[in-house]
């Protein structure tokens, strides 16, 4: 059994920029299971399914393969062989897997491909049920989380910074309706594990989080 750390929170908490760098200072594996969701949310895009349409989705599931792998140590999400990595990070993708992952065929596709990278390396593993359903066993469980308003000006920075159009009332919008969808649907909604630890990383650094975290792992 690897060293796992488990790492839970809404969407633009910056469970991935921490996770990132906790792996980095740590020496474990960095596992990004979102992208393995969004990685099928790319398959229903290309063969145009309605993401209402749950047993349209259970079946286009059958067809789809995603696998994983590493590039200098960045994880790379393969959809039926081809790497998509570049096609994951867009709103419309965000928003189909947030949808499609409360279909339990979704998240039993992925359900084995998480658990077997766990039992086999250290990995520090961020999702929305990692440390309540994925991995309950896990040696340190985070629930990162932080306001609508901090989360949704980040996303604005960031967009902004890539010379993209955006606009801060649509963003707010977004996140609270992904908070709602993934807090409450019926199959492993976002919560926050019993046994993890709370962080609310509105008023602080990254280095402060990173630090915070690192202090509870090995
Ligand atoms: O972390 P992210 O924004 O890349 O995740 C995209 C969507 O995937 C998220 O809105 C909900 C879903 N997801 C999930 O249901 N379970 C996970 N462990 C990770 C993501």
């Amino acid at each position: 059994m690897g060293y796992n750390v488990a790492i839970d929170g809404p969407a633009g908490a910056g469970k991935s920029t921490i996770a990132k760098l906790v792996a980095k200072e740590k020496g474990y594996i960095y596992v990004d299971t979102g992208a393995m969701y969004r990685g099928l949310a790319i398959h229903f895009l290309k063969k145009g399914i309605d993401p209402e349409n749950k047993e349209a989705v259970a079946k286009a599931c059958q067809d789809a393969e995603v696998t994983i792998g590493y590039e200098n140590g960045i994880q790379q999400i393969y959809l039926n062989g081809e790497n998509v990595t570049e096609m994951l990070r867009t709103e419309e993708v965000g928003n189909m897997a947030s949808k499609t992952s409360a279909i339990p065929e979704v998240r039993e596709k992925l359900l084995d491909l998480q658990r077997s990278l766990a039992r086999e390396k250290d990995v520090i593993m961020d999702g929305r049920d990692i440390g309540t359903n994925i991995l309950p066993d896990a040696d340190v469980k985070i629930y990162l989380t932080a306001s609508v308003e901090t989360r949704a000006e980040r996303r604005y920075k960031e967009l902004k910074e890539k010379g993209e159009k955006c606009d801060l009332a649509e963003i707010s919008r977004d996140i609270r309706e992904r908070d709602e969808r993934d807090m409450t649907r019926e199959i492993a909604p976002l919560k926050k594990a019993e046994d993890a630890v709370l962080v609310d990383s509105s008023d602080m650094t990254i280095k402060e989080v990173v630090d915070e975290i690192c202090r509870h792992c090995r």
